[in-house]
C-alpha cells in the first residue's frame, strides 16, 4: 500500500504550518518579469513560474527578521535557472513559497498563468500534485517503500492505478540505470542511488515545474555531476522548468540562468 508523500513545509522546516488565507482574484494572468540577475544565457519564451514582489520575514526573539524583500523571478519551460548565494540568504525559504509549500506575507506567485499564492491549503496540494516535482537534499524517499514504489507515488496520486503507475515507474528506473535495484528500499541504496530515484519520482508525472534544494549537497563530486546530467536529460524530455538551489561550484555549468540572493534581495 503506497502512503500519501507530504511534500510539506514541516519536511523542509520542522513544524512550521501553512496558514489558510482566502483567496482574492485567482484569475488575474502575471506577466513574465525580469529578475535582476547574472544571465549566462537565456532559454524560451514562456513563463512556467513568476513571482512578483514576494516578502517573507520570520520572528525570531519577538523580532521580525525579513527574509525576502521584495523578491522578483521567473523560471521559463524548457530553462534551469540557479539560486544560488550564501547561506541563510533566502534560497529554500524563495523555492518553498514557489513551491507552494510556504506563504509569503505579500506578493503573488503564478504557475502557468494561475494564481497560487492565494488558494486554500487543499488547493495548493492539488497544485504542488499535479504541477510541481521536488528534489531534496536528503531525498525524502518513504523508507519503507521499494525504489519503485517510491516512483510510483505520485501518479497513484492523480488516480492512475499502482499496477500502470509501477509500470512507468519501472520504466524510467531504467533510465536513470537502476533497474536492476528497483525492488530495494532506500536503506539499501547508496546516497547516490537514492537522489537517481528521488529525481525519477519527480518527474514521473510530468510537472511544468521541478524544484531541487540542494540536491548535490548530499553528494560526492562524481554522484553529483551524475544527478545533474540525469535531471537535465530528464527536464529536456518533458520542457519543464527548473530551479536549483545550490551553492555547489561544481555544478554550476548546468545552469541556463544563475539568480544571487544575498540578504534576501537578488544581486
Ligand atoms: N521557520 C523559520 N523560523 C525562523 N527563521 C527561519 C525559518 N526558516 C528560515 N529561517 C531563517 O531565514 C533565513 C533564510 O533561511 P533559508 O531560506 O533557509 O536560507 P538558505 O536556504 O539560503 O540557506 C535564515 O536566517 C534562517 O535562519
Ligand atoms: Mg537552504
Amino acid at each position: 500500500m503506497l502512503n500519501e508523500v507530504s511534500m510539506s513545509v514541516s519536511e523542509l522546516r520542522g513544524s512550521q504550518t501553512v496558514p489558510f488565507v482566502p483567496g482574492a482574484d485567482a484569475s488575474e494572468v502575471a506577466k513574465p518579469l525580469d529578475c535582476p540577475v547574472r544571465t549566462s544565457n537565456s532559454v524560451g519564451s514562456q513563463a512556467v513560474l513568476v513571482a512578483r514582489e514576494i516578502c517573507k520575514s520570520y520572528k525570531i526573539g519577538g523580532e521580525q527578521r525579513w527574509v525576502l524583500r521584495s523578491v522578483d523571478f521567473h523560471a521559463n519551460a524548457g530553462e534551469c535557472v540557479f539560486l544560488s548565494g550564501p547561506s541563510g540568504s533566502g534560497k529554500s525559504t524563495l523555492l518553498s513559497i514557489i513551491g507552494c509549500l510556504l506563504e509569503a506575507e505579500s506578493g503573488q506567485v503564478t504557475i502557468m498563468d494561475r494564481r497560487v499564492d492565494n488558494l486554500s491549503v487543499s488547493q495548493r496540494t492539488l497544485v504542488r500534485r499535479q504541477m510541481i516535482g521536488f528534489v531534496f537534499q536528503r531525498f525524502q524517499l518513504i523508507r519503507g517503500l521499494s525504489a519503485q514504489d517510491n516512483v510510483a507515488v505520485p501518479l497513484t496520486l492523480q488516480g492512475i492505478s499502482l499496477q500502470e503507475a509501477r509500470l512507468r515507474a519501472g520504466d524510467l528506473l531504467r533510465r536513470v540505470g537502476l533497474e536492476m535495484h528497483r525492488k530495494q528500499l532506500p536503506t539499501a541504496m547508496s546516497p547516490g542511488q537514492c537522489q537517481r530515484v528521488a529525481l525519477a519520482r519527480a518527474v514521473i508525472g510530468s510537472p511544468k515545474l521541478v524544484l531541487a534544494d540542494e540536491p548535490t549537497a548530499a553528494l560526492d563530486g562524481k554522484s553529483g555531476t551524475e544527478v545533474m546530467e540525469l535531471l537535465k536529460e530528464l527536464v529536456t524530455a518533458t520542457n519543464s522548468a527548473t530551479v536549483v538551489v545550490t551553492h555547489d561550484p561544481r555544478i554550476i555549468r548546468y545552469a541556463d540562468r544563475v539568480c544571487e540572493i544575498e540578504n534576501g534581495r537578488f544581486k
